[in-house]
């Protein structure tokens, strides 16, 4: 982070740094969060959530769809992205301009400046949903960084290192925050904890989590 940006920053916004490369930006995507989740739903319209199963069988208790160019699956074949859905067979719905010119703002204002997606996964986590800790490294390119949303109900969310082992910070993510990671933290082991029962004004019993990633 060069202080030539930092002075560009509205002086509202904090950058709340977890470790080198990682930054929290507090309530970026607040003002935006409407029509995210209208866009959110017209995505789901198309590639509906679904429960996907991991490699070794099990099912998630979150469930995803995705849009843009590439789309993130698991299956008993393994982890990986394709350019089709595969319930529908049909390519992922197109990625909102709304969401694309978000992620490419948190990107630009945590210091990965160029930072285009091509594919977003959106999950949706109901009460006793969690996500264990994994690596983003589906990808083919690490130097491209994850922009991540938070969106309705607060969570947990877990910021470890790059072993599995190394105990994981706690931060409490809130309707609206970002969280932006790459460069040496690009393969940090991250998770969600359970999210408790709740209701928010715009989701209702859930939590949306926007991920942003660049593919290919
Ligand atoms: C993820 O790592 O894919 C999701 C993180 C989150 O839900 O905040
Ligand atoms: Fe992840």
């Amino acid at each position: 982070m060069t202080q030539d940006l930092f002075r560009e920053l509205p002086p509202e916004l904090t950058l709340e740094n977890l470790v080198e490369g990682a930054v929290v930006l507090r309530q970026f995507a607040v003002s935006e969060a409407e029509q995210l989740l209208t866009d959110i739903q017209q995505v789901s319209a198309k590639a509906p959530f679904r429960h996907m199963k991991t490699p070794g069988g099990h099912t998630m208790s979150v469930a995803m769809s995705c849009c843009g160019d590439q789309g993130w699956v698991t299956d008993s074949r393994g982890y990986r992205y394709q350019p089709e859905d595969p319930v529908s067979g049909l390519p992922w719905p197109t990625m909102p301009e709304s969401l694309r010119t978000l992620a490419m703002k948190a990107a630009d204002a945590a210091g990965f400046v160029g930072f285009d997606p091509d594919a977003c996964l959106i999950n949706r986590y109901p009460p006793g949903a969690k996500m264990g800790l994994h690596q983003d490294r589906d990808e083919q390119d690490f130097s491209h960084p994850i922009v991540s949303v938070s969106l309705g109900l607060p969570v947990v969310f877990q910021f470890g290192g790059l072993k599995r082992n190394e105990r994981p910070l706690r931060v409490p993510l809130a309707h609206g925050d970002v969280v932006v990671w790459g460069g040496p933290a690009r393969l940090r082991y991250h998770g969600v904890l359970t999210l408790k029962a709740g209701t928010h004004a715009l989701t209702g019993d859930y939590r949306y989590n926007l991920t942003f990633r660049r593919a290919c």
